[in-house]
């Protein structure tokens, strides 16, 4: 059979074509490769004496489903699987958390709840911005909190409670707009709280009790009638009150339209009479 020069193109495009349609087909959904390098990247940096990360070496982390690693169930827009959520809590880890964190750029909780990390929480996670929860609480985190955190728009709990983590509550903290829960008691969190963090839009419980915090509580906080506490202790006093009132930050909860939303919590609203001192009772009332 003759073919002119112009149909010789054509049968050689269309086969072409076809192969790579057939390859197209053929092709296992892979997870994105940048990463998976951050998630070899995290185990490099981690201890884990139980070797539950044993299996994350093997095959792609998505479909061969790595322990502890969450994907979306189909390809995202750029033909890659992607990490939803990292799930480890309670392995026993310790080592530090690696930098490329902020690779899982489509990440939507991150929970490394009690284990034994140390180290410094990476700046590289503020690059999640998906990341909806932020969960690294009982650990043994130092360093202070990086600024970056602030710039998680979808933010809705971040717990760091229970680590060592020293220096100031970042200002940048007041763009968390969605952030219901601001767990951040039990370490060595110095200065003044920032008077920006009481306004934040959905805040249901403010936990800076068992920290290093000093100065005076913002003016903001004495027009808020059902915050409570729980032991009148701390060196920290009002601003702007005629006398001045040590209060603690035990238990700070706000709003009874915020319920509790798990018992794992161990929060509740306590009446003013708890107080257990009429001046303090009466100064409460008045405010
Ligand atoms: C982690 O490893 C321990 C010890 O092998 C095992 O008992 C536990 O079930 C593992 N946890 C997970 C989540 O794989
Ligand atoms: C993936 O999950 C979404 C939402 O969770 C769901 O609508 C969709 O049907 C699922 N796709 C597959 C292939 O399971
Ligand atoms: C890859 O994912 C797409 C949808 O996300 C699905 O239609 C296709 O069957 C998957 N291919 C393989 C080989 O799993
Ligand atoms: C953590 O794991 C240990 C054993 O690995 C288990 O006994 C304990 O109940 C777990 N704690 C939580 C809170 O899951
Ligand atoms: C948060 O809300 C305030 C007030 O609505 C707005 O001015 C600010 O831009 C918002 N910040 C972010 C990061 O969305
Ligand atoms: C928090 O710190 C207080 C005071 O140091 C301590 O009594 C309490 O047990 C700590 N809570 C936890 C859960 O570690
Ligand atoms: C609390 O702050 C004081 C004064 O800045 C400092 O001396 C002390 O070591 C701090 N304590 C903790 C537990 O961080």
């Amino acid at each position: 059979m003759f073919l002119s020069e112009g149909h010789k193109y054509q049968v050689v495009f269309s086969l072409w074509f076809c192969f790579y349609l057939v390859l197209i087909a053929a092709q296992d959904n892979i997870t994105d490769p940048t990463e998976v390098e951050a998630l070899k990247a995290i185990k490099e940096r981690l201890i884990d004496p139980n070797g539950n990360l044993s299996n994350w070496i093997r095959g792609d982390p998505c479909i061969s489903r790595w322990t502890g690693v969450l994907c979306f169930n189909e390809t995202l827009i750029d033909g890659y699987l992607h990490v939803q959520e990292l799930q480890l809590m309670n392995l026993s880890l310790s080592g530090n958390l690696a930098p490329e964190i902020g690779s899982l750029a489509y990440m939507e909780r991150l929970n490394f709840m009690w284990n034994k990390i140390t180290g410094s929480i990476p700046k590289e996670i503020g690059n999640i911005k998906s990341l909806v929860l932020l969960l690294l609480n009982g650990n043994l985190l130092t360093g202070s909190l990086p600024d970056e955190l602030g710039f998680l728009p979808n933010l809705d709990r971040i717990q760091i409670d229970q680590n060592h983590i020293s220096g100031p509550l970042p200002t940048s903290f007041a763009n968390l707009n969605k952030t219901k829960h601001f767990h951040m008691n039990n370490n060595s969190i110095s200065g003044q709280i920032p008077p920006e963090l009481w306004r934040l839009p959905k805040l249901a419980h403010f936990l800076l009790d068992n920290n290093n915090l000093s100065g005076y509580l913002p003016l903001e906080l004495s027009k808020l009638p059902t915050i409570t506490y729980k032991k009148p202790v701390s060196n920290i006093r009002w601003l702007g009150s005629q006398s001045v009132l040590p209060v603690s930050f035990r238990r700070i909860i706000l709003p009874e339209k915020y319920p509790p939303p798990t018992k794992l919590l161990d929060l509740q609203s306590l009446p003013v009479t708890a107080l257990q001192s009429p001046s303090y009772t009466s100064l409460h009332s008045s405010v």
